[in-house]
């Protein structure tokens, strides 16, 4: 019998720092009108001195807690984001330690892709049998790399944190999932520093990231739906990387999805990268929106550029 992945529980949290559209335009040349039709964001979350792995702690304990999991029962530890706590060791060790697990945990870097990549890499451990319970998160931290006086950027970004708990399941869970990179991308989007340098910022042709987002992630939605023999109106919610509402509903559009059946989130906390996903998921099991045997469709893109989808049975 195949054995699937199944997330059993999942968890979320903003620092409580806001920052709101108008206060961000008395301190650049924009404006809450601008931003709202642009991009759909109201506010993003902002640290003040919390880290990525103190924002995952949070989040991880509420996951753990639905999954009635106790940290020293996991088998792996990913921890996706671009923002880690320092450039070594991994955060992914440094939450370790915070909750009392014990077992092998390691970062992964895909950007806005990056949970994407994180989840699918777990079902692989589930998949072998090499592990059974897995824990996967998004945390981000931002704020530390926006230039905040580029008003085309720092109007996006914000902080945050979501995680899953994955275990091995005869339910349905993970059906399908499909990753891609194209390191030809990089002008479009990059944080300009080299490691020898002071932190950098970053950098984004958003027009370009706009027309790209919306044309890969379409054509993948629709690649993945057929190679499982499925139609869009079989799904019941599309849970997409929260960047921009132009972005997600034009691909809501193309595969003909109502915007009823699209959790967005990204009002309350703008792009928070690796950790939008999990975010938006917790956010609609826990309003009671995303229900057990629901079956979801995951999509994010990045820079470098890397993107995935994932299809899975909730
Ligand atoms: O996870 C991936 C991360 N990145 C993204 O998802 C970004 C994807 N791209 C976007 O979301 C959009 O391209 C933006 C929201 C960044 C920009 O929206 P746009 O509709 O593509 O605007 P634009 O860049 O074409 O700029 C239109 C105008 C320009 O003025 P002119 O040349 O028409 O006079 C900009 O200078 O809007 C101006 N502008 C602003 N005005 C007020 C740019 N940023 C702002 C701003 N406030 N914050």
């Amino acid at each position: 019998m195949r054995k699937f992945a199944r997330i059993i529980g999942t968890g979320s949290y903003l620092p409580p720092k806001i920052l709101t559209n108008d206060d961000l335009s008395k301190t650049i040349d924009t404006s809450d009108k601008w931003i709202s039709a642009r991009t759909g964001i109201k506010q993003r979350h902002i640290v003040t001195d919390e880290s990525a792995c103190d924002l995952a702690k949070v989040a991880v304990n509420n996951a753990l807690e639905m999954a009635e999991v106790n940290a020293n029962e996991l088998d792996l530890i990913i921890f996706a984001t671009t923002t880690p706590d320092k450039i070594f060791p991994a955060t992914a060790t440094l939450l370790q330690t915070a909750i009392g697990a014990t077992c092998p945990a390691f970062d992964l870097q895909s950007v806005c892709a990056g949970f994407i990549f994180a989840l699918t890499t777990a079902e692989q451990y589930i998949k072998t049998g090499a592990a059974n319970k897995i824990l996967v998160i998004g945390s981000e931290t931002l704020s530390r790399i926006v230039d905040w006086q580029d008003r085309t950027t720092a109007i996006l970004f914000g902080d945050g944190a979501g995680a899953v708990v994955l275990a091995g399941s005869k339910e349905r869970g993970i059906l399908h999932s499909k990753l891609f990179s194209d390191g030809r991308y990089l002008s479009a989007l990059q944080v300009d520093n080299n490691y020898i340098n002071e932190t950098g910022f970053i950098q984004m042709k958003g027009n370009e990231v706009f027309k790209i987002a919306v044309n890969q992630l379409s054509s993948l939605a629709e690649e993945m739906l057929k190679e499982c023999n499925m139609s869009a109106s079989q799904l019941d919610w599309m849970v997409p990387h929260q960047a921009n509402i132009r972005i997600i509903s034009a691909i809501a559009k193309r595969l003909k999805i109502p915007m009823e059946k699209v959790v967005v989130t990204l009002a309350k906390h703008g792009n928070t990268s690796a950790a939008s996903i999990p975010l938006a998921l917790d956010v609609a099991v826990r309003d009671g929106r995303i229900q057990r045997g629901h079956t979801l469709l995951f999509e994010g893109i990045g820079a470098g550029f890397s993107w995935g989808s994932i299809l899975l049975e909730f």
